[in-house]
């Protein structure tokens, strides 16, 4: 099954039982919304999870793209991308989470045929604001499913503030021998779908009140899902990758750690100046620079020629269409030319500052402020030339 199959299944399977398919939002939150980039389907239907009745009704299903920086760092392990899609379920004050869990074990093992041994379940085991989640618990009791409790891992919140609450996961089996162990003591155990609680909001001094309604709010990470259902061990391996993985190491020969983060923050930054960001020095912008400038960053280690100019536009191509964007493939593009030569024009700059005299010792913080204030050299951008 290719990611646009496990979609479509996951949908029909909803839209089956009553849920209204909603359009995915752009990366970009809502205005006034304090977070960069969206991180979770759920987070556009904040308002909706916290009471506004909804439109379409009290059931829906999507599919999200996803940013999460916190996963920047981690890009390159068998599970983690920092541009995604995310399926989604929510029940906005009407069932409850028995019921979405009992969908989710249907789905996974009829709808997508997985076997049932290869699941393990997670559920909120308390703490000292509430009690254990014994409602999933019964229902992986039922269904014969092995459990683990935890507290922080099965809790879930968008921030410090706002509507919260215990979840349940769904844990597949990834490794070549029969399952063993937990989740949490063998990470063969891959996490793919939350089922979330989502009753509660928390304030500002921590404590929680009741939401105004009950909801489930669902989230299944769908390359993760796709890679697993075609055997593969990686995300990089299931078919949303299948043209980068044929056309770049034609290009640049790169080992399998360097050639994922550069696939996985390219298109990520294709994605992003999709969705109208454009390279700063704050905020999303900024977030987008790093991106494109780590990517340049492993490419240049080896040959400083390699660059954007050099990426055919089959990729520009087929990200846009697989996220569904509009824009021009030319201009996303440009914008990327244009960072290129950028930092390129800082690093020489950087060079040649850096070969002054002043400068030969080790930096204090004077000098990295200096660098900064006077030549506009950012400190990671110094620190990275010292060690290069
Ligand atoms: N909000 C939950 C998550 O991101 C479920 O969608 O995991």
């Amino acid at each position: 099954m290719n990611t646009d199959q496990v979609t479509r299944t996951f949908i029909e399977y909803f839209e089956e039982r009553g849920h209204s398919r909603i359009t995915g939002s752009t990366l970009l939150p809502p205005p006034g919304d304090t977070v960069l980039f969206t991180t979770s389907g759920m987070h556009p239907l904040t308002p909706y999870l916290e009471g506004q009745p909804h439109p379409l009704g009290k059931r829906l299903v999507n599919v999200q793209r996803c940013l999460r920086t916190t996963d920047l760092e981690e890009v390159g392990d068998p599970t983690h991308l920092t541009v995604f899609e995310m399926l989604g379920s929510w029940s906005l004050g009407d069932y409850e989470g028995p019921r979405s869990l009992r969908w989710g074990y249907e789905l996974l093992t009829e709808g997508f045929g997985i076997d049932p041994g290869m699941l393990h379940a997670t559920v909120f085991g308390g703490d000292e604001q509430l009690g254990p989640d014994t409602a999933s618990l019964e229902v992986w009791q039922d269904l014969g499913v092995p459990v683990e409790f935890t507290v922080e891992d099965n809790w879930w919140d968008n921030g410090p503030t706002g509507p919260c609450g215990p979840d349940s996961e769904f844990f597949l089996w990834t490794g070549d021998t029969p399952p063993r162990s937990t989740p949490t003591q063998d990470d063969r155990w891959v996490e793919v779908w939350n089922h979330v609680m989502m009753r509660h909001r928390r304030l500002d001094d921590g404590s929680l009140v009741p939401l105004p309604q009950r909801n489930v709010d669902t989230g299944l990470g769908l390359e993760r899902l796709a890679s697993l259902l075609q055997g593969r061990s990686s995300v990089f391996e299931c078919d949303v990758f299948d043209p980068w993985r044929r056309l770049v190491p034609g290009l640049w020969p790169l080992d399998e750690s360097s050639l994922r983060l550069v696939c996985d923050h390219l298109r990520s930054a294709m994605v992003v100046i999709g969705d109208g960001v454009r390279p700063s020095n704050t905020g999303r912008g900024y977030v987008l620079r790093r991106l494109v400038r780590r990517a340049l960053t492993v490419l240049w280690r080896d040959d400083p020629s390699r660059g954007i100019g050099d990426l055919p536009d089959e990729l520009f191509l087929h990200t846009r269409d697989h996220f569904r964007q509009e824009n021009e493939p030319g201009d996303v593009r440009r914008v990327l030319h244009e960072e290129e030569h950028r930092f390129r024009t800082l690093l020489e700059r950087g060079r040649q500052v850096l070969a002054k005299p002043r400068f030969q010792g080790s930096l204090s913080e004077e000098d990295l402020h200096y660098l900064h204030d006077t030549h506009g050299l950012p400190r990671e951008l110094v620190l990275g030339l010292r060690e290069g």
